[in-house]
C-alpha cells in the first residue's frame, strides 16, 4: 500500500563509513554535576539520554497514582446496537479524512525535528510520518507557532546554515511567549518538499504578522514556488487575541484591530504576483481569550471568506504556566495529580469542542476547513506525568473522534521543544545523539489510532454513540465508510484488574429496524498499556516504538490483531475492552482487510563497526531547545547509556554533520 518512491533508494546508508555510538558526554551546564566544563577538558561526567531524566520535561520521571474507580461504577457489561447502513444513522458528522490528526512543529524546532537541511532529514520523523501515512494516505504538519511571526526568510546564512536565531532577542519578555526570532532559508522548503517526495506529507506555514506595515511575505512566494501543491495553507495571525497579553500590540488590541490587519495581509497577498494560490490562508488561530463569534460579529467571515481554506483555532484544555513561571503570575504551581482525572473522560473532549460547534457549522456553510490547528493536553508545556501518560493517548482518541464526529476537519498535536512534556515525539536531547534514540510519546500512538478508525477513502463519517446510559467513562464511536458501518472504537477510561467492560455489540437487526448484519467473526486492535499512568509500555495491536530514547520511529515486535467470533444467530459479538485501553473494531469486510496496512519504514539500522569514542566541547555545541529557552549541550562518547547503539557516525564527514542521528539523503 505503501510504496517506496523513486527518491526512496537514494536513501543510501554507506554503512561502512559509520561507527556504532552508544552514549552521550555532556560537558554543560546541564553536565552531571551541574558544573560548567572547562573548554577542551577531558570529558568530566559521562551523562546517557537517560541522564536527561528529570532535568528536561519532555524525560520527567514524574508517575502519577491512577484515579480511583468511579463511584458509582459504571455497568461493565453493556449494549451496543447499531445500523449498519449510514442512512439509518442520524447524528453523523461530514466525511473525514484519514490525516485528522496531524502535527504542529514549532519553527524553532525544526533543525532538530525534521531535518539540518534539505539533504539532510531525521530519519525517525520519516518513520514516523511513514506510520501515519501508511494508514491515513497522507499526513498534515504545520511549521510555525509564536515563531512564525518574527520568522524572517533570507537568501543565506553564514556557514551554510539553514535557521540561525538572530542576535537581538524579539522586544517583548512577555510571559509564556519567550520565543527565539529566526532566519531561515528557502532551504527549509526545499526540505520539506524532499520530505514530501519521500512520504505524502503535506504542510502549513505561517506568514509573519509582527508588523504589518512592512509586511514579509517571502515565504508563501518562496513556498507556493518551492512546494506547490504540498503547502495546504499560510496562517495569518497566531492566536491574535494573545498579542496584546503577550506585549506584541497595545493592551486595547481587539477584534476590530485584528480584522483590520488581516485585511491588510489579504490585499497585499492579493497584489503578490508571486503568490501563486491567494486563497490558502488560515486563521483566526483564536486561542480563547476571544470567542469565534466576537471576531466574526466584526464582519471577518463576510470580507474575507473567500481569501481562507481553512477556519482554525487553537486551544488547550489546560495551562501549566505557573511552572514554566513560578513568581506567582499564573497563581499557585497546578499538581498534575489533581488535574490527571480531567483528562480521563470523556467530557474533556465533549468541553473542548463546545464554543467550537457553531463555528463548525458556519465553515461546513461556507465550505471551508474547520481545524484545531494548535493543541495538546496543556499549554506552557503540559503536565508532567499526565501529558506523557498512556491517559494521554486515550484522552487524544477519544477528543479527536469528538473533533471528528462535531465536523472540525483536522486536528494539529504541538510538539515543542525538549523541555514539554506532551511530544508526540521527541528527538533526543543532545544533536549529537544516535538516530535510534527517540522517545515517543503517548499521543503519537492516538494518530495511528485516529488514521486506522477513519482509513483512507476520506469518505468516513463518524458518530458518537454514547453508551451505557452516556456513562463518560466508556465512550464510544461508530464510524461509516462509504455508506456503510466501517468500524468501532470503544474506549475504557477506567483503570484497575477489576473494571475492563464486555460490549455486546449488535449491527443492524430489529432495534434499528434492519435486518441482522452482525459479520460471522470482527477483528479487533487495541491501544494498550498496565496503567494509565504508564509511560513507556504502550502497544497498539502488540506493538510499540519502545521506551524513551528507544525510537527509531518504526513500530516493533508482533503485530497482534484479535479476532472475536461473533454470534450471528444471536446478532451478536462481544468485544472485551480492558481498563484501560480503547479497542478499533473493524466490522465491514473491507476494513477487516485493510486492518493490517503494508509497513514501509526508513531502515537506520545499517551499522557495523565496534564503537568509537567522540568528544566534544559544549561551547561548540551550544543549541537551543526552541520551546523558549536555551540548551547548552553535548557530546558524544562510547558510553554508559543503555540504549542500543544501532547507528552509527559517519566519520569520514565533519563533526558538525554527524548530529541528530539524521541520514544524509544521497543524490
Ligand atoms: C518584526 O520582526 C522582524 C524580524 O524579526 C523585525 O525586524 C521587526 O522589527 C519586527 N517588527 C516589529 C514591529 O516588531
Ligand atoms: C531536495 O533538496 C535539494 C536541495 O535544496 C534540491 O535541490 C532538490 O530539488 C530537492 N528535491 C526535491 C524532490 O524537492
Ligand atoms: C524546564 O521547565 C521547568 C518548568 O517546568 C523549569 O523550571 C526549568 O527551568 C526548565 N528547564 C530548562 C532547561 O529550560
Ligand atoms: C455535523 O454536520 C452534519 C452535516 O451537516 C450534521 O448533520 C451534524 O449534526 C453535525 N454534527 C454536529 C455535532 O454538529
Ligand atoms: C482524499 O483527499 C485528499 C485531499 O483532498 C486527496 O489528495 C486524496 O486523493 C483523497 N483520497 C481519495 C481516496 O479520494
Ligand atoms: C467479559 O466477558 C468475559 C468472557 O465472557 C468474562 O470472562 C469477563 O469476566 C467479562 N468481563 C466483565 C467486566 O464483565
Ligand atoms: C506481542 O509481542 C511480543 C513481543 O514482540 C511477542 O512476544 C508476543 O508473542 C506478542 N503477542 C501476541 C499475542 O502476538
Ligand atoms: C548543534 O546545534 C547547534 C544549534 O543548532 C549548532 O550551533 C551546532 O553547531 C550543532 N552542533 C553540531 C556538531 O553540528
Ligand atoms: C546539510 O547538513 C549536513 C549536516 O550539518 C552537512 O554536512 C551538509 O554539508 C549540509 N548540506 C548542505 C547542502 O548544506
Amino acid at each position: 500500500m505503501f510504496r517506496l518512491g523513486p527518491l526512496g533508494v537514494l536513501l543510501v546508508l554507506a554503512s561502512q563509513w559509520y561507527y556504532a555510538v552508544s552514549a552521550v558526554t555532556v560537558y554543560g551546564p546541564l553536565g552531571a554535576q551541574g558544573t560548567p566544563a572547562s573548554s577542551g577538558a577531558a570529558p568530566s561526567a559521562t551523562l546517557g539520554n537517560a541522564d536527561w531524566t528529570n532535568k528536561l520535561n519532555a524525560y520527567n520521571n514524574v508517575r502519577l497514582q491512577p484515579p480511583p474507580l468511579p463511584s458509582p461504577m459504571p455497568p461493565t457489561a453493556f449494549s451496543i446496537a447499531v445500523p449498519s447502513q449510514a442512512q439509518n444513522m442520524p447524528g453523523l458528522s461530514i466525511p473525514q479524512r484519514g490525516d485528522f490528526w496531524g502535527f504542529s512543529i514549532e519553527m524553532s524546532v525544526v533543525q532538530q525535528v525534521i531535518g539540518k537541511n534539505a539533504s539532510f532529514i531525521q530519519v525517525p520523523f520519516l518513520n514516523l510520518l511513514a506510520a501515519v501515512v501508511e494508514r491515513a494516505g497522507s499526513v498534515r504538519i504545520r511549521v510555525g507557532g509564536n515563531t512564525q511571526e518574527t520568522a524572517t526568510l533570507v537568501d543565506s546564512l553564514a556557514d551554510n546554515a539553514m535557521i540561525e536565531k538572530a542576535k537581538s532577542a524579539p522586544s517583548s519578555s512577555a510571559k509564556g511567549d519567550a520565543t527565539p526570532t529566526l532566519l531561515y532559508t528557502p532551504e527549509l522548503l526545499h526540505l520539506l518538499s524532499n520530505i514530501s517526495a519521500l512520504v505524502n506529507a503535506k504542510w502549513y506555514l505561517g506568514i509573519p504578522m509582527n508588523d504589518t506595515s512592512n509586511l514579509r511575505l517571502q515565504i508563501a512566494e518562496a513556498a507556493d514556488a518551492i512546494l506547490g501543491d504540498n503547502v495546504l495553507g499560510y496562517q495569518v495571525g497566531n492566536e491574535p487575541d494573545l498579542y496584546a497579553d503577550h506585549g506584541h500590540r497595545p493592551a486595547d488590541y481587539d477584534q476590530n484591530d485584528y480584522n483590520n490587519e488581516f485585511g491588510v495581509v489579504v490585499a497585499a497577498v492579493q497584489q503578490d504576483s508571486k503568490i501563486t494560490n491567494k486563497n490558502k490562508l488560515v486563521a483566526p488561530s483564536l486561542q480563547g481569550t476571544w470567542t469565534p463569534e466576537d471576531l466574526f460579529a466584526t464582519g471577518f467571515l463576510d470580507s474575507y471568506a473567500s481569501s481562507l481554506s481553512v477556519i482554525a483555532m487553537e486551544h488547550y484544555p489546560d495551562q501549566n504556566c505557573a511552572a514554566e513561571f513560578p513568581d506567582g503570575t499564573f497563581g499557585p504551581i497546578k499538581d498534575p495529580q489533581t488535574v490527571f482525572p480531567n483528562y480521563l473522560t470523556h467530557a474533556s473532549g465533549q468541553n473542548l469542542v463546545k464554543p467550537y460547534l457553531n463555528t463548525a457549522g458556519i465553515a461546513q456553510q461556507l465550505g471551508k476547513e474547520f481545524m484545531m490547528f494548535e493543541t495538546n493536553t496543556a499549554s506552557c508545556g503540559g503536565f508532567p506525568g499526565v501529558s506523557d501518560s498512556f491517559g494521554s493517548a486515550i484522552w487524544a482518541v477519544d477528543y479527536g473522534l469528538q473533533m471528528a464526529y462535531s465536523n472540525f476537519t483536522g486536528a494539529l498535536l504541538h510538539v515543542g521543544g525538549q523541555n514539554v512534556s506532551y511530544n508526540p515525539f521527541t528527538p533526543p536531547p543532545t544533536n549529537l545523539s544516535v538516530f535510534d534514540q527517540w522517545t515517543v510519546g503517548p499521543v503519537f500512538y492516538s494518530t495511528l489510532f485516529m488514521a486506522e478508525a477513519l482509513g483512507t477513502t476520506n469518505s468516513s463519517r463518524v458518530v458518537d454513540l454514547l453508551p451505557n446510559d452516556a456513562n463518560p467513562f466508556t465512550p464510544a464511536y461508530a464510524i461509516y465508510e462509504e455508506h456503510a458501518l466501517a468500524r468501532i472504537a470503544l474506549i475504557n477510561f477506567m483503570d484497575g484488574q477489576t473494571a475492563g467492560y464486555n460490549v455486546t455489540l449488535s449491527i443492524g437487526g430489529n432495534q434499528v429496524g434492519e435486518p441482522n448484519d452482525t459479520p460471522a467473526q470482527v477483528k479487533v486492535k487495541y491501544l494498550l498499556a498496565p496503567s494509565v499512568s504508564e509511560k513507556e509500555q504502550i502497544t497498539w495491536a502488540n506493538q510499540t516504538f519502545g521506551g524513551r530514547f528507544q525510537a527509531d520511529g518504526r513500530l516493533s515486535g508482533q503485530e497482534f490483531i484479535q479476532t472475536i467470533t461473533c454470534d450471528q444467530g444471536a446478532n451478536t459479538c462481544q468485544i472485551p475492552v480492558p481498563a484501560p485501553g480503547a479497542a478499533l473494531v473493524f466490522l465491514s469486510s473491507d476494513a477487516q482487510t485493510n486492518a493490517d496496512p503494508t509497513t514501509m519504514t526508513f531502515s537506520t539500522t545499517a551499522v557495523t563497526k565496534a564503537a568509537e569514542t567522540l568528544t566534544v566541547a559544549a561551547s561548540a555545541l551550544a543549541t537551543s531547545n526552541g520551546h523558549g529557552g536555551k540548551l547548552p549541550l553535548s557530546g558524544t562518547s562510547k558510553g554508559s547509556s543503555g540504549g542500543a547503539a544501532a547507528i552509527g557516525v559517519p566519520l569520514s564527514l565533519s563533526l558538525a554533520s554527524m548530529l541528530f542521528g539524521a541520514l544524509v539523503l544521497l543524490r
